[in-house]
């Protein structure tokens, strides 16, 4: 497709202020600035951007959802040859970037999509999406503690917001349990349990906003509903 066509689908402007912006050198292919105003690009792989800013061609867009396994990086590429989450989505051609992060050794619930605009509403702080994580935690836990973690712990000088626990399970030394929160700072959920003298020994992310894992096996991917899509209607 035409590059002045491809911008003019994407709502930006008509073809010829899309040639304008071409010829101002405002646009940029594949990361690399367009020289030739009469370039053909592939509008399922080719990432064009508008002063910096990457266009979304509408129709086009994939939203995945991922059973991440643990060992597995939830970036797009790795300098050190370790896996990513790329490594486990074949045969989409759309270019994917995961929407936030799971840590190496985490689980579960992660989405990737092409769509730019999506996956900032979905971690915009504003939104307060909330995020279930299954932990599996070593320690003692007592009423006090459970307490201090759903009222707010301090990490790096700042208190979480308010968490929601569920407990599961539980024995002499090890609880498996809920837990809801909607921020997504570093290793929180982990450095949370650290801060009560807990650790946590799996994490699993169980539910993102309203959508949920179900029986997704690990490491297996699907198409995410249009009905999942639509709870998902972030506003900006
Ligand atoms: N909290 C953590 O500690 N790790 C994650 O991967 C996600 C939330």
């Amino acid at each position: 497709m035409r590059l002045n066509k491809y911008i003019a689908s994407c709502g930006v402007a008509s073809r010829r202020a899309a040639d304008a912006i071409i010829a101002e050198g405002r646009v940029t292919v594949n990361g690399r600035p367009v020289e030739t105003i009469g370039m053909d690009v592939n509008p399922d792989a080719d990432e064009v951007a508008v002063d910096g800013a990457l266009l979304s061609f509408p129709g086009n867009n994939v939203y995945i959802m991922l059973n991440k396994p643990a060992g597995v990086l939830s970036t797009c590429q790795d300098d050190r040859g370790r896996k990513t989450v790329l490594d486990l989505v074949n045969g989409v051609e759309q270019r994917l970037f995961p929407v936030g992060r799971l840590d190496y050794d985490t689980e579960g619930l992660l989405l990737l999509t092409n769509d730019g605009s999506f996956a900032y509403r979905c971690t915009h702080p504003k939104h307060e999406l909330d995020k279930t994580y299954m932990a599996v935690v070593h320690g003692r836990l007592d009423e006090g503690a459970i307490k201090h973690l759903q009222s707010g712990i301090m990490l790096d000088g700042i208190k979480t917001a308010p968490a929601k626990i569920e407990m599961l399970d539980r024995n002499t030394s090890s609880y498996r349990l809920n837990i809801t929160i909607h921020e997504g700072r570093n290793r929180q959920v982990k450095r949370m349990f650290e801060a009560v003298g807990a650790h946590v020994m799996e994490l699993k992310r169980v539910a993102f906003g309203k959508l949920t894992l179900g029986d997704l096996p690990t490491g297996h991917w699907r198409y995410m509903t249009e009905s999942e899509l639509s709870t998902m209607n972030i506003p900006e």
